[in-house]
Formats: C-alpha cells, sequence, structure tokens
C-alpha cells in the first residue's frame, strides 16, 4: 500500500514537495489549498481545495482520508494552519513535518527595521518615508489603512478588499520579479520605503537588493514560530528524506 501523505500547501515549496513525492513512487500525495488564489498553478497527485473546519475538521479528515503523514508546507507566515495541524496530527498520532523556506538574512548596506506584525510595521511607517512600496500580500492592510499621509504602491497576485489604505496604487503580479524590474518601480513611483515579509526564498528577493542599492529603509515583519515540537525541513528534498526517517518509508 503506498503511504497517504497530506502535502498541506499554497507554496512553491509545496509544488515542488508533491513533484518529488511523485517522483520518487510509493506514495499516495494528496495536495491541500487554501483556496485563496484565483487561478493556482495546480501540483501533481490528488488536490483538495478549501479549509478542513479548524483542527478537528482537519483531525477527521486525516481519518476519514487514511493519511499517513503530512507535510505542513505552508507559507512562513500561515500561522494558524500549521497550529491546526500540530494539534490535529498530534490527535490521530500520524507524523508532521514542517518545511520552511529558510530567512532572508540582512547583508551590508541593508536598512532593515524589523517587527513582528503588520501593526508594528505601520507604526515605524510614517518615520522612515511616505511613499511606500508594500509588498505583504492583500491580507491584513487594515493595519495601514490610517496612515493618510502616506501613499502606497501594494503589489499583489490577487487584488486587495477594504479596509485599505486611502491613497493606494495596486500592482497586480505574481512573482519571481527580476533586479531590474524592481529597481524601475522604485525609480518610477520614488519609492522611499518598503515592506516585506520575512519570505525568505529567491523568487522576491531581488526587492531586498533594489532597496540596498537605492539607499532606503526595509521594514521587515518577522515570521510566527513554528508548533513546538514540530522538525523542520528547509528544502523539499529535506522533506523527503526527513518523511522516510518519520515513516521509514
Ligand atoms: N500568509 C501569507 O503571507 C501567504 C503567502 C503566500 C501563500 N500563502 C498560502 O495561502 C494559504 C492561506 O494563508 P493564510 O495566511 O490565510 O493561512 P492561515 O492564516 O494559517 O490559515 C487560515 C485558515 O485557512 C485555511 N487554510 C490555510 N491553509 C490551508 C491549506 N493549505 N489547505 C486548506 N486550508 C487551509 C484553514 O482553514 P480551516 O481552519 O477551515 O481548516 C486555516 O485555519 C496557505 O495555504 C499559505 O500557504 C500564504
Amino acid at each position: 500500500m503506498p503511504l497517504h501523505v497530506l502535502v498541506l500547501g499554497g507554496t512553491t515549496e509545496a509544488r515542488r514537495t508533491a513533484e518529488s513525492l511523485v517522483a520518487a513512487g510509493g506514495f499516495r500525495v494528496t495536495s491541500s489549498l487554501a483556496g485563496r488564489v484565483a487561478r493556482p498553478k495546480l501540483p501533481p497527485g490528488e488536490v483538495r481545495v478549501g479549509g478542513f473546519g479548524g483542527a478537528e475538521g482537519m483531525a477527521g479528515w486525516l481519518r476519514a482520508h487514511h493519511v499517513d503523514a503530512v507535510i505542513d508546507a505552508t507559507h512562513p507566515f500561515a500561522g494558524t494552519i500549521s497550529f491546526n495541524a500540530a494539534s490535529a496530527a498530534a490527535a490521530v498520532h500520524v507524523p508532521l513535518l514542517a518545511l520552511r523556506r529558510p530567512g532572508w538574512v540582512p547583508v551590508e548596506g541593508d536598512r532593515w527595521h524589523l517587527t513582528d506584525s503588520l501593526d508594528g510595521a505601520a507604526e515605524l511607517l510614517p518615520g522612515l518615508g511616505s511613499r511606500v512600496f508594500l509588498t505583504t500580500g492583500r491580507m491584513g492592510l487594515a493595519a495601514f489603512a490610517a496612515l493618510d499621509a502616506l501613499w502606497f504602491l501594494m503589489r499583489s497576485v490577487d487584488a486587495p478588499e477594504a479596509p485599505h489604505p486611502a491613497r493606494m496604487e495596486v500592482l497586480l503580479d505574481r512573482g519571481p520579479f527580476s533586479l531590474e524590474g524592481e529597481r524601475e518601480l522604485i525609480r518610477i513611483h520614488r519609492i522611499d520605503v518598503l515592506v516585506t515579509k520575512d519570505s525568505g526564498g529567491d523568487a522576491t528577493a531581488p526587492k531586498l537588493t533594489a532597496a540596498r542599492e537605492a539607499g532606503i529603509p526595509v521594514v521587515v515583519v518577522g515570521r510566527p514560530p513554528v508548533p513546538p515540537g514540530v522538525p523542520v525541513a528547509g528544502t523539499p528534498q529535506e522533506a523527503l528524506a526527513l518523511l522516510r526517517n518519520l515513516t521509514s518509508a
């Protein structure tokens, strides 16, 4: 019987993990997507879309679908689903591992201001600039809604909903982004401060280089913690090796 692995997805790494598992053979792979993105790139294997109904709902799903192991390959900032996965996997006694791409590290010339929330970022902004390149995604824009004196270039995959800053231009785009393109955006829009989550990875890192070159400050929102006790892999390959360890597959 192939081992049934549930990959909690919504990231490039999750898709790569599903590809690796399918290519390796011996696994039945189901990827789970939250359903936030209108036209997601689908991984190989089976795909289910939509919430489980909290930790209990996920535990029920794991039981009903005879899942043998769970890989939480969700975005580093998707904190709720990771804690739900930890509770559900513990309740059903299936092994769980997390896949988290490494966070970004500042280099010489970077002017980073670290904070742990979007609210924290909003507090810092008025002291740092007035034309903001906001790349934290379309969720949580309410944190910036009261900053009437600032202008925002907000980039996201899908259009944001209110509440959001009054003075805001929306740029709908999906990474990877080039260094040349990021330089152009900063120049054309006269950006003087960048806001980003510490998402890590190469696809969206060029904005950090462009900000460094332009000498502008960057507000970096730090990651929520991985649930305690959950082993963490940094790449899809490491996740596959860890999965084999945990399941003896
Ligand atoms: N947060 C980000 O910055 C970000 C960036 C890029 C991609 N994503 C992806 O977008 C998805 C949603 O992110 P979020 O920040 O809203 O997550 P979240 O706050 O951790 O999750 C909120 C709820 O959405 C549902 N959910 C989340 N991920 C799911 C998945 N992979 N499969 C099924 N249900 C899921 C769960 O609903 P139930 O309680 O009903 O199960 C969860 O309780 C994640 O899968 C994540 O990988 C997030």
